[in-house]
């Protein structure tokens, strides 16, 4: 193990509770862990989603790979080992942010479910909401938004997932949104009617 965690001291009890924050925000935090293939929407979603919070009065932090890895996450690339610490660090800063009262918005693919077991993991079963952004690889492919499958068919870009990569559809998602089926507007309010009995202050 590279980290040495010997001699550490971890200290909680001067830091204020997640209750305290929750009350003062009025929500229950969650995380909601959006996965799926690069094209599927998430992103897209998040943006719509975090939107709607917002105007009902909900305080949420938005969080997507492409951004990540060009800050917190700059030295990461897509071999499996690499993504895995990609959403580990993820699922550790989303902690962060839950015991601070706000709802997270993740966006990453989260490509197998070993992985999305381990981030469920660190951030705790409870509070965990798993979100399947489903469209098929064809559909994702032909959108080519960034133009990255067509580099990927080309060669040009290694590991692409669906491509070269593996990604594992999530078994049971807590939530599935057909973006090929639904338009954003629809699956942002799917996604907002599911989420809101879950992020409500209850005295
Ligand atoms: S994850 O697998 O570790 O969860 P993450 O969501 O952070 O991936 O990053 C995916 C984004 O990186 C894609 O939306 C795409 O824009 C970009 N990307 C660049 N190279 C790859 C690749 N080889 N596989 C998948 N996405 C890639």
């Amino acid at each position: 193990m590279k980290g040495n965690n010997k001699n550490i001291y971890p200290v909680f009890n001067w830091i204020l509770l997640r209750d305290n924050k929750e009350k003062l925000l009025k929500q229950k935090a969650k995380v909601l862990w959006m996965s799926g293939l690069s094209g599927a929407g998430k992103s897209t979603l998040a943006a719509g989603l975090e939107k709607i919070l917002f105007d009902n009065g909900y305080l949420t932090q938005v969080i997507d790979g492409d951004n990540i890895r060009t800050g917190l996450n700059f030295n990461l690339g897509f071999s499996e080992a690499d993504r895995l610490e990609n959403l580990r660090r993820i699922a550790e800063v989303s902690k962060l942010f839950l015991n601070c009262g706000i709802i997270v918005i993740n966006s990453f693919i989260s490509p197998t479910s070993a992985i999305r077991e381990r981030v469920k993991r660190i951030v705790g079963e409870e509070d965990f909401i798993e979100v399947y952004v489903n469209a098929p690889i064809e559909v994702c492919e032909a959108r080519d938004v960034k133009g990255l499958y067509r580099k990927a068919r080309q060669g040009i870009i290694k590991d692409f997932t669906g491509i070269d990569s593996p990604f594992e559809p999530p078994e049971h998602p807590d939530i599935e949104l057909n973006t090929d089926q639904y338009g954003i507007d629809e699956c942002v309010e799917q996604l907002f009617k599911f989420v809101l009995p879950r992020i409500e202050y209850k005295q």
